[in-house]
């Protein structure tokens, strides 16, 4: 039976440009696409932006453009974000799309004919960082804590859905699935401000313009998150494709910011619309600078991009997922991207293919023979450690096996010296076999590494005379590698990067 899996990142503000963090959940969503294709699943990636903010409309009038204008135009670097990464998500999903505006009407209309939609004023403390009412006890000093900006005060008649009515139904739905939410503490976090109690929130904006009108009120816009959390859904109703609609449930991946909205807000909406809640949802940690989030308005980003040009894209995407354990908060700099760059990649990865393609080359004029002498681990194994912990989101903890494949090899360089057995012509079976297991564990390596380094995986699959378009998960295990001839000694996978002065 062929398995589904689709994934989603958060929409991401188009308020301004894209940072570290979001790059990271577009890598963790891109690997677990990567992975789940090598298992042979039917997979659907999305990612998208987030346009009907009201913070989007303000950056808007500061430049003097139309909210719509100023997408338009940012939306590229959005855009580009994905593409650079090397991220093969099936659809890039904008809010202002017809398709998804149309459909997030219908949706809403849905809720309200279902009885779960009544008129009230709301007057409270909005924080637009957050695009959130926050209540006097959430905030510090008047502020916003995740955002240290003074909250304001909203004052209007608005559409309220009636979330207060699903708190039986959302704690059935987290009984009956232990692993609804991911890590178990989210899942904690969540299930106990559900028990808490729930409020109505307010679906509808009347005092801005820039949104999708509320059908049966067309005065009043959809609140941004009542309209930014239906693209999950829209998406498949419009993205080119056939039959799209198979793909819901979805796994949502977001960090721990956005967990409310999510966890609890979105699942409830689904239930009113008729519509199966999500499958699962990942809620990782933050990328901290100096132990603090990363964020535009707090001025401490590193940009994503600027990273790729230096590094490339596959340093990048490997040091998202080993520096910071996944679903954990992180300190990242710049300099440990450099330091991971030369250490891990270069010398732990990079010379191994370079000192076995070259051992080959010298010792067996470029042939690799098959033999069956006993590996120095066991390929069968790792293969299933990696299912069974990117079944769990553990991008980090596969990462890390997959590392101390790469290490023990190049321990095994080293203890049967390979260089020594070429010196006796009574150990040339001896030599063969090495040769053989290094190459061999080189293959299950590459395959493994895929998701992570795409452009490498392949690199080091060719340069051993291996097939580089096959990246099946069976492909990892003993005796993978088959017999070739014509390797030459590879060039440098992650060669040394000489920085311009201004940048060290
Ligand atoms: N537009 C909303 C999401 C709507 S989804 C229906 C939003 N956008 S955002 O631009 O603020 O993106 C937040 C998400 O970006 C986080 O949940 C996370 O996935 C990612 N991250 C942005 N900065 C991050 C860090 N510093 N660290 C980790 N992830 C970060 O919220």
């Amino acid at each position: 039976m062929v398995m589904r899996f689709y994934v989603t990142t958060p929409i991401y503000y188009v308020n301004s440009t894209p940072t570290l963090g979001h790059a990271y959940t577009t890598i963790a969503a891109d690997i677990l696409t990567r992975h789940h294709r090598q298992r042979g699943d039917d997979t659907f990636f999305l990612t998208g932006v987030d346009e009907h903010a009201d913070k989007v409309a303000r950056v808007a009038a500061e430049q003097g453009l139309e909210p719509q204008e100023y997408a338009d135009r940012i939306v590229g670097v959005w855009q580009e974000l994905p593409q650079r990464l090397n991220a093969i998500n099936d659809f890039f999903i904008r809010t202002s799309d017809d398709g998804h505006k149309r459909f997030v009407q219908e949706f809403l209309q849905r809720i309200y004919d279902n009885g779960d939609v009544y008129q009230d004023v709301y007057a409270g403390w909005y924080c637009v960082g957050c695009e959130a009412f926050k209540t006097e006890a959430e905030l510090v000093d008047g502020k916003c804590p995740e955002h240290g900006t003074v909250a304001e005060w909203l004052e209007e008649k608005n559409w309220f859905f009636r979330l207060s009515a699903y708190q039986e139904k959302l704690l059935q739905l987290y009984d009956e699935r232990p692993e609804f939410v991911l890590p178990q503490i989210r899942y904690n976090e969540a299930r106990s401000f559900i028990e808490g109690g729930l409020h109505d929130f307010s679906i509808s904006r009347a005092t801005q313009a820039w949104g999708v009108p509320i059908p049966w009120d067309p005065e009043h816009v959809a609140y941004v998150w009542a309209d930014a959390l239906v693209n999950y859904r829209s998406a498949l109703t419009y993205a080119p494709g056939e039959q799209l609609e198979r793909f819901w449930p979805a796994v949502h991946l977001l960090a721990k910011d956005i967990l409310r909205f999510h966890c609890v807000y979105w699942p409830a909406l689904l239930l009113s619309a008729g519509e199966e809640p999500p499958k699962q949802l990942f809620v990782h940690g933050y990328l901290n600078f100096d132990n603090c989030k990363m964020s535009k308005s707090l001025g401490n980003v590193i940009d994503p991009l600027e990273l790729i040009d230096v590094y490339g894209a596959d340093a990048v995407r490997y040091y998202a997922a080993r520096a910071t354990s996944f679903g954990h908060d992180g300190n990242v700099a710049v300099d440990d991207v450099r330091e991971r760059y030369e250490r891990e990649l270069g010398n732990d990865l990079g010379n191994l293919v370079s000192r076995t393609t070259a051992m080959i080359a010298r010792y067996r004029d470029g042939s690799l023979e098959q033999t069956d002498a006993a590996p120095p681990w066991d390929a069968d194994a790792l293969r299933e450690e990696l299912v069974s912990l990117l079944d769990r989101f553990d991008i980090t903890g596969a990462l890390d096996e997959i590392w101390l494949r790469v290490r023990r090899l190049n321990q095994y360089v080293e203890e049967s010296a390979p260089w020594q057995l070429a010196k006796d012509e009574g150990r040339a079976g001896e030599l063969t076999s090495v040769l053989y297991n290094l190459a061999d564990g080189l293959t299950a390596i590459a395959v493994a590494l895929a998701p992570y380094l795409p452009e490498s995986a392949p690199r080091i699959l060719d340069a051993l005379g291996q097939p580089a378009d096959d990246l099946s998960l069976e492909r990892i295990r003993r005796g993978s590698a088959i017999p070739a001839g014509g390797i030459e000694p590879a060039p440098p996978l992650f060669p040394r990067i000489e920085l311009p002065a201004a940048a060290q």
